[in-house]
């Protein structure tokens, strides 16, 4: 955990800007896989460790602003209990380090809930994304289930966004630990890679430096040849000569801050020339994007800054033609680049998107595009201090894509379609690190991860 104080002055601070009213913060509880005792890792709620740090299934807390007081509602285990799963602390004493004095059984929190709607008091809560949750808040709280959602209190969401936004010291540190642990994973797996090894050994391997570290992975591991694919969690092909492995996977610290890195590495110990060049027009738009960043800069235009960079690139291979910038603002190039340049990082890879990816990513009266490509941009608005986001720019040949769009006649004037025939297995490439906003400028988290073709190469070799 954090310092007590770090907890305290983050309620404090809440407290203060919802001004009165009733909190409630669910925590998790284990999730069961396909027999009830046989269940997931458990992950607490990220909002629920921002304010309690307590990291165990089954608690629930509230901040009555009103009354003053802060209650931790849990129960200690019972000896039938930790015969199977080893003793726990007391809830008391974890919520004590958290700075909340008073705890509670857990059944006491929906008497403390009923006397508060008994009242016609105002209960916060944040929207539920686990099923067991919508039960109890409907239970709890008397509202019909698929009205769960819509009650939960914006003035709530936009507050705990405002303050999980910026990162203290405390949280930089702690995804530094995790980007540093994520870029030893790539290391790993561009050292092992070699034709005829399985992309699934690959994915143990980085799998086993997150396990080797007392971590997990901050999200299913991407690692694929068809990295044209975005989300491929697909790891049953062999590397083959020629091909590109795709890399996309971050550790998770045991403070449950995220590292999100993406490499691309050849199955051969060079990059073919063509290779070399795609590459390079993604490290180009990475490494001067990143360069851009700075307090005041509206990600909006750092997205459409990439993808500029990338399409005058493709233009000069002769892939696309016509004016970039009339292709871009007309999403000609989405074909290539189909996914938004970043989004926020944090507690969650993608952070606090539980709370609603509009409200985290953009600004009031900025409107998300509707155009495919751009839809799905997660981070668009101005950059303050403090604030730690991603920056992965991408291309891909996604042979699908290519043959809808070249049978509908989609943007004929900005893509050369008959070029693309010799890059139907091409694959993908993306390259990702996670930038932390300064006063003045900006901050590349971790120790470098190689990433320019000479540096990849070396480690290839
Ligand atoms: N790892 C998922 C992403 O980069 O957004
Ligand atoms: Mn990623
Ligand atoms: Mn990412």
């Amino acid at each position: 955990m954090f310092k007590t104080e770090t907890y305290k002055t983050r309620r404090e601070k809440l407290a203060k800007d919802l001004g009165g009213g009733l909190v409630l913060l669910m925590g998790n509880e284990e999730s069961s896989m396909n027999c009830k005792d046989n269940v997931y890792p458990f992950r607490q709620d990220s909002s629920f460790l921002y304010f309690f740090g307590i990291d165990r299934p089954d608690l629930g807390a509230i901040i009555d602003i009103d009354e003053q007081k802060t209650i931790v509602f849990g129960n200690d285990l019972s000896v039938e209990y930790i015969v199977w799963m080893g003793p726990q602390p007391a809830i008391a004493d974890q919520a004590k380090a958290a700075g909340v004095d008073n705890t509670a059984p857990y059944a006491e929190l929906h008497e403390y809930l009923s006397a508060a709607v008994k009242k016609k008091r105002e209960i916060h809560y944040l929207p539920p994304y686990r099923p067991e949750n919508v039960i109890k808040l409907h239970k709890w709280l008397g509202i019909a289930l698929d009205d769960i959602t819509d009650k939960a209190s914006e003035t709530l969401i936009k507050a705990i966004i405002t303050q999980r936004s910026v990162k203290n010291e405390e949280e930089i540190r702690e995804m530094e630990i995790a980007v540093n642990v994520s870029g030893a994973m790539h290391v790993a797996a561009m050292k092992a890679g070699r034709a005829g090894i399985k992309e699934a050994q690959l994915t143990g391997i980085v799998e086993g430096i997150a396990s080797g570290c007392e971590m997990r992975t901050a999200y299913p591991v991407i690692l694929s040849v068809n990295g044209q694919t975005l989300h491929n969690h697909y790891h049953g092909n062999t590397l083959q000569p020629g091909q590109l492995v795709l890399g996309d996977f971050g550790a998770e610290s045991l403070m449950h801050y995220a590292g999100d890195l993406t490499r691309t590495f050849p199955v051969d110990k060079k990059f073919t020339s063509i290779q070399k060049d795609i590459y390079n027009l993604v490290l180009d738009a990475e490494v001067k994007c990143i360069e851009s960043l700075k307090p005041g800069v509206k990600y909006m235009d750092t997205h459409l800054e990439a993808s500029k960079i990338m399409a005058n690139g493709l233009k000069d291979l002769g892939l696309m033609k016509g004016d970039i910038d009339e292709a871009v603002a007309s999403g000609a190039h989405a074909l290539f680049f189909p996914h938004g340049l970043g989004h926020m990082i944090g507690l969650d890879v993608h952070d606090m998107e539980d709370l609603g990816e509009n409200l985290v990513g953009y600004a009031e009266g900025q409107e998300r595009s509707t155009l495919f490509g751009l839809k799905s941009l997660r981070l668009a608005r101005t950059l303050e201090p403090g604030f730690v986001l991603t920056v992965e720019p991408g291309i891909y040949f996604i042979p699908e894509l290519i043959d809808m769009w070249q049978a509908d006649k989609k943007h004929e004037a900005f893509i050369n379609y008959d070029k693309l025939k010799d890059f139907r297995s091409f694959g993908g490439i993306r390259i990702e690190d996670n930038v932390l906003i300064t006063d003045d400028g900006h901050r590349i988290l971790g120790d470098p991860v190689p990433k320019t073709v000479d540096e990849v190469e070396a480690l290839r070799g």
